[in-house]
């Protein structure tokens, strides 16, 4: 029998509890074998607070970002904890109270208190993510926060030599003086650049396009009007296309304007429609971008992208067929909607044809859901067989993910890890020598015992090869990055 509604609201409150204490490379005690080939450095970011003032946040989505680096090296391991100090964390921490709107969460006071506030709190909570030397706290609806990767320190906004100054005018920029970079950077492996969007409301609406060399150095953003407003989480890099996968979505810009309600109430996604695939060419003017009709829903996240030898392009898309209401976290759980559960599923794209075609990883993969997925660093475009994820036992109708997962796409062979009531992390691959898999890193909330432990499993048959109890439970995060010990090194030389 799967767990009760009451159970999984319970856990995810237990999990949902502020962070209040800061380590500093505080050793930790393995259990079990942890392999000497692991060794290097785990960092994730996710919300670590989830209060201010006495108020509670009323979405998970707007707890300020906290970010945990374990240093992992012969066998053992070390723990370091920051929050990130964003320019609206340290106002808020002066004045004990919510200075700034959020995602989920309005200002006390109604009508008056929130009229015509549009700065938003840059929450830097979604992921974080190593490259050129940098390691930088992202979200997506703003500029990332860099940090130093030895102390977690946080080093100040980042924005590559002014190429994130907004290149509007008027009241956009007053807002936003900097452009919002995504937290789903795409890092392709062989040449190192980093590709990543942001989406900035207007008329038109646009989709600003960014490559960071592997020297670090911005291009001069590229832009792509939009017809109508979207809500775009994650992009899909192949030799030839940047994708996106664009949902019906209306934005209530006059009634969140007037505060009369948060931003995410403001926002209707239309998943009974089919979302648009639009496909930009990665190298600007080498082709004519397209749009293609897809499947209804709505995707958080493409777990990979690359071009077939017919010249198709493959997206692997962990799909919703409806938009998990996560401020209304109850009814979620106790009465799911048809689709409340993220399916992973592969859409053939044929931009000859405009044509779309939908296909599933066989029976046993359709009965679990599956969510934040990873994969080995591949070359760019270049497709990757096995998919590691979160998901849940087969028929959960709900996103509350106990499992680990290993997906081979081509053969539809699924391995399962459950853990009961307990939250899993986003698994994080560490490679293996040639012929070897690896290693999945998770960070895993153990509900009931309010703990967090590093759960290391070997990728190859998900077995567990060792287990570290943190000093504190940690809420359940989002994404993070594995940086070898000696790209770190090179870096910081
Ligand atoms: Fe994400």
């Amino acid at each position: 029998m799967d767990l009760s509604a009451a159970d999984m609201l319970r856990g995810l409150a237990e999990a949902t509890t502020t962070v209040t204490a800061e380590f500093t490379n505080a050793p930790l005690t393995v259990a079990g074998e942890l392999p000497a080939a692991i060794d290097g450095f785990y960092f994730r970011n996710g919300p670590g607070r989830f209060e201010r003032g006495g108020r509670r946040y009323l979405h998970p989505f707007d707890g300020d970002g906290h970010v945990t680096r374990l240093d992992i090296s012969s066998g053992a391991v070390c723990y370091t904890n920051r929050f990130v100090r964003t320019e609206e964390y340290l106002a808020e921490e002066r004045a004990g109270r919510m200075l700034y709107r959020s995602f989920g969460t309005n200002l006390p006071g109604g009508l008056l208190g929130n009229l015509f506030r549009l700065n938003f709190k840059n929450a830097a909570n979604t992921s974080v993510r190593w490259h050129a030397g940098r390691l930088l706290a992202l979200w997506e609806g703003g500029a990332p926060y860099r940090l130093d990767p030895t102390t977690l320190a946080t080093l100040g906004r980042e924005d590559f030599d002014r190429g994130l100054a907004s290149p509007f005018s008027g009241m956009s920029r007053r807002l936003a003086p900097l452009l919002p970079f995504s937290a789903h950077p795409h890092i392709a492996g062989g040449t190192g650049d980093l590709y990543n969007f942001g989406l900035v409301s207007g008329r038109p609406n646009r989709l600003m396009l960014y490559r960071v060399g592997a020297d670090g150095v911005m291009e001069a953003p590229r832009q792509h009007p939009l017809s109508r407003f979207s809500f775009v989480h994650d992009l899909g890099v192949t030799r030839r296309w940047l994708c996106f996968l664009l949902p019906q979505a209306d934005f209530d810009i006059g009634r969140a304007l007037l505060g009369l309600t948060t931003a995410v109430g403001s926002l209707h996604i239309a998943t009974e429609r089919p979302m648009q695939v639009l496909l930009l060419p990665r190298e600007p003017g080498a082709i004519e971008p397209r749009i293609i009709s897809g499947p209804p829903g709505f995707v958080f996240h493409i777990a990979q992208a690359f071009d077939d030898s017919n010249g198709r392009v493959v997206l692997d898309v962990i799909r919703y067929g409806c938009y998990p209401e996560f401020d209304a976290i109850e009814e979620l759980f106790r009465d799911p909607p048809e689709g409340a559960a993220p399916r992973l599923e592969r859409l053939i794209l044929d931009p000859a044809r405009e044509y779309c075609e939908r296909i599933g990883f066989g029976d046993d993969l359709a009965r679990h859901a599956f969510e934040l997925p990873v994969s080995a660093p591949a070359a760019l475009g270049e497709p990757q067989r096995i998919l590691y994820g979160v998901g849940a036992p087969p028929e959960r109708r709900t996103p509350y993910l106990t499992s680990i997962m290993r997906l081979d796409t081509a053969t539809g062979a699924l391995t399962t890890r459950d853990f009961g009531l307990d939250l899993v992390g986003e698994p994080m691959l560490v490679p293996g020598a040639i012929g070897d898999e690896g290693w999945l890193l998770s960070l895993v909330f153990r509900v009931g015992q309010s703990r967090t432990d590093l759960v290391v499993l070997r990728a190859a048959d998900l077995a567990i090869q060792a287990t570290t109890a943190l000093p504190h439970a940690l809420p359940v995060g989002f994404h993070g990055c594995w940086v070898p010990r000696a790209e770190l090194a090179t870096a910081s030389r």
